[in-house]
């Protein structure tokens, strides 16, 4: 099948009914290839953040293929297997020595439902069965489970299932459009406490933000503010590292950049790096001793959990990123790629921010006619920005949060850590004069 398939030439039950879908035959590299031989350099990991390794490592689909000819599925009711046990211990030892255990899943919602259910059971368990409530900033994105989509404080993104959702707080992200310092964030967070009278069982965050606030980090003065309260008020600090673990900010974690440790961390994307569907959720010693002091029992679980053939993967991947030094790379090399990111489109009138931490890099676009507000809705810019990006050879995803009121369209840039000075620069020069392109339609519509 070539071309472009659309939603009335398909069984497929697609996202956006009105959109065109591009048919990808294959990756190399960094570089993916349509059915019609069209070649396009791939900023954004599969559009997803995932794909850290690139496309088609021979040594990660000889792991996998090594595993499924043995043993591909159990369920991790019954039983264990070498390639769970070793990658649970190579994980902690090499990525999070601080954690004491680690829960694998299937991706990133399960991560953070496991996390939401560990954080509830933490405090069951220590005899604290009236904390239930999650405080976290909005503006974020955890996932589209009925748990984690009530966690992201959006209404347009929880519209229509409102309904399901769990009345949890939220406080606003401290941007520059609302709290560059942020001291109203800790202000917010202080009267959620309060409104909640003791019920808060945890605070959930992105430590350093995804698609929802690309490459955004709270100040240090709102983390160590956080964890003062943490100690004051009893509730656990959850990060949900699903994009920034492993290494896409130049460390293992975004937590081992930030003046906080978090007691639970939901991991996923990188972890199978687009081989095998991998999430995990760790956490800290005193919470799995709460949990085996008290009934001994953290349940509920998926289907897929743990299984040989994701875990052999996620095994792969971290030999991978160890024996090729990735995570000290993306480290390097992140900030002249921001710096070169900003040199190329930051002049441009509808660009306010050019913000990068690692290989995880944002645009916010903005209104040129006075450099700050919102881009109208009705252009649809983050659809123009993937579609001309796409134009000019070049993969990246954008958001287009307006009617949460927290922040415009942004432009989100995640490549593969084995990306290539020469790839990050073709990156860079095709999203550029795709942006132009982007800002001339802008102006003219406006
Ligand atoms: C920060 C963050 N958390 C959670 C998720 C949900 O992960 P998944 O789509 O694998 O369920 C995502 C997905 O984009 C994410 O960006």
């Amino acid at each position: 099948m070539t071309g472009t398939i659309t939603s009335d030439r398909t069984s497929v039950f697609p996202r956006f009914l009105d959109l065109p879908y591009p048919n990808v035959e294959r990756g190399e590299g960094v570089w993916l290839v349509t059915s019609d031989g069209e070649r396009v350099i791939d900023a954004s990991s599969g559009g997803a953040m995932v794909t850290c390794l690139g496309y088609g490592v021979p040594e990660i689909v000889a792991a996998a293929a090594e595993q499924a000819d043995r043993i591909a599925y159990f369920y991790n009711h019954h039983f264990t297997s070498e390639p769970a046990e070793r990658y649970a211990d190579r994980l902690l030892e090499v990525a999070a020595p601080e954690m004491a255990r680690v829960r694998f899943v299937s991706g990133g919602s399960e991560a953070n439902e496991t996390a939401l259910q560990l954080a509830r059971l933490y405090q069951v368990e220590r005899g604290e069965p009236e904390r239930w409530r999650v405080i976290s900033p909005a503006q974020s994105y955890h996932g589209s489970t009925m748990g984690t989509l009530a966690l992201n404080g959006r209404s347009a993104v929880q519209e229509p299932y409102a309904p399901y959702l769990a009345n949890h707080l939220h406080i606003s992200p401290s941007t520059w459009r609302f709290d560059p310092s942020g001291e109203a964030a800790l202000r917010e967070l202080d009267r959620a406490l309060e409104e909640a009278q003791g019920t808060v069982a945890a605070f959930f965050c992105e430590p350093i933000s995804a698609a929802a606030l690309p490459a955004y980090s709270p100040p240090d003065a709102f983390w160590l503010g956080l964890d003062e309260r943490r100690r004051e008020h009893g509730f656990l600090v959850c990060f949900d590292e699903v994009v920034t673990g492993f290494g896409r900010v130049g460390s293992w974690l975004a937590a081992h950049q930030l003046p906080i440790e978090p007691d639970i961390v939901a991991v996923g994307k990188s972890l199978g790096a687009g081989y095998a569907p991998l999430g995990g959720v760790m956490c800290r010693r005193h919470v799995y001793e709460a949990i085996e002091a008290g009934s001994g029992e953290f349940d509920l679980g998926h289907t897929w959990d743990g299984a040989p053939l994701s875990t052999a993967v996620g095994l792969a991947v971290l030999d991978a990123m160890v024996e090729k030094g990735l995570v000290d790379r993306v480290r390097e090399h992140g900030p002249r790629l921001r710096e070169d990111l900003e040199a190329a489109v930051g002049s441009l009138e509808i660009v306010r921010e050019v913000r990068g931490r690692g290989f995880l890099l944002g645009v916010e676009l903005v209104d040129p006619r006075d450099g700050g507000s919102f881009l109208p809705v009705e252009l649809q810019v983050d659809e123009l920005v993937d579609q001309i990006a796409f134009e000019h050879g070049v993969l990246v995803t954008s958001t287009h949060p307006q009617a949460d009121g927290m922040a415009g369209d942004q432009v989100l840039l995640a490549p593969a850590y084995v990306s290539t000075d020469d790839d990050l620069s073709q990156m860079i020069e095709r999203f550029s004069a795709a942006l132009n392109v982007v800002e001339r339609k802008i102006k003219a519509a406006l």
